[in-house]
């Protein structure tokens, strides 16, 4: 659940992964990003949204009360299910200051590839959450 956000002042953020529907297609995929972008613009939210092997890892950050009215949008949509928090909190500064909605999916890099990699050994194993961000962020431009 997203309860730890509404202590939060100022920005904050929040990372969970869940599971497709399995009959998800491309156009589905393009209504998600569509409605994303555009209410994230409207309520100055930004974020990364990378979908592998039938799941969902998004990033959201912006402002507490936004994140949690989007988060619960985001809670009850039947397009994915089983949604899990990895963490959330107060964030200093954004992480993807320049996307209303980053998307990416394996054809561009593959998140599991990226846990499996021996070059990534500043990321600690123990750290799953922190793993997939810093994925997110080193997405090419
Ligand atoms: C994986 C996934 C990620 C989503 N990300 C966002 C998001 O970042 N911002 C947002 O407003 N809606 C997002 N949505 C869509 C919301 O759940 C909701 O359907 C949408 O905001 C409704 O928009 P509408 O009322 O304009 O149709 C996402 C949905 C899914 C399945």
């Amino acid at each position: 659940m997203i309860n730890r956000l509404e202590a939060v002042e100022g920005l904050g953020f929040f990372l969970y992964r869940s599971a497709a529907q399995p009959w998800l297609d491309g156009s589905d995929m393009q209504d998600i990003l569509e409605a994303a972008r555009r209410r994230n613009q409207a309520l100055g939210l930004t974020g990364c949204l990378h979908h592998e092997d039938g799941m969902f890892f998004q990033w959201l950050e912006g402002p507490a009360p936004a994140l949690v009215q989007v988060g619960n949008l985001i809670l009850r949509d039947r397009r994915h299910q089983e949604i899990t928090f990895l963490d959330q909190g107060a964030l200093e500064h954004r992480l993807f200051q320049d996307w209303r909605m980053r998307f990416s999916d394996r054809r561009g890099a593959s998140l599991m590839d990226w846990f499996a990699g021996s070059d990534n050994s500043t990321v600690d194993r123990g750290d799953y959450a922190g793993g997939v961000v810093s994925f997110m962020m080193s997405l090419s431009a």
